[in-house]
């Protein structure tokens, strides 16, 4: 399958970063054709809320930014994973921006599974993270194939990537 990961740390060595890379070469190594975007690196406004894709702009958004590069990848992606950091105790910024850009065409056209990755510091700071997660999914019609967290004492260890590659079993 096609699989876009979306990841959204900055730090480009650091834990989400990590688990992003277990998953792709797990799904490689499985037979899946694999992107990654460090979105943190792009430029993606926040929705204007203007309306302008639903109107003249036919389904583009007004605000040509570096989501530009990312649209025709959400296009083609039949496998979306979200990498995230906690933030605040939610999903961090750097995803949420292209999440919400997709407003203009409601959801990613061949999305059929999805899958979430999420570190934090400190335990049990998920709940509004894993809760956006499924109603996402709900709403883009995509199969939840599962979600893996590593709190402070789990990254980068043999058994978070082994509850990664279960993840892609499950594809
Ligand atoms: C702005 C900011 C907010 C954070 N908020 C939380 C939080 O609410 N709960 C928590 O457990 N960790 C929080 N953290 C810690 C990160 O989630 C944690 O260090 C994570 O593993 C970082 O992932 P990374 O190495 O991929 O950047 C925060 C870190 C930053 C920079």
């Amino acid at each position: 399958m096609n699989i876009l990961i979306l990841q959204g740390s900055p730090r480009a060595k650091g834990n989400t970063a990590w688990m992003a890379e277990e998953y792709k070469k797990a799904a490689e190594a499985a037979g899946h054709q694999v992107t990654v975007v460090n979105v943190s690196r792009l430029k993606i406004a926040g929705c204007l809320a203007c309306e302008y894709c639903h109107g003249k702009g036919n389904g583009a958004c007004v605000q040509k930014d570096d989501m530009q590069e990312l649209y025709p990848l959400m296009a083609q992606a039949e496998v979306l994973v979200l990498a995230a950091p906690i933030y605040y105790f939610t999903l961090c910024a750097q995803i949420q921006a292209p999440i919400q850009r997709m407003y203009c065409v409601n959801a990613p056209a061949n999305v059929k599974k999805m899958a979430l990755l999420c570190s934090s510091y400190s335990p049990d700071v998920y709940d509004g993270a894993t809760a956006e997660f499924r109603y996402i999914c709900n709403y883009w019609n995509a199969e939840n194939t599962g979600i893996v967290t590593a709190k402070n004492d789990e990254q980068k260890t043999e058994a978070t990537k082994q509850k990664i590659i279960e993840l892609v079993n499950k594809l």
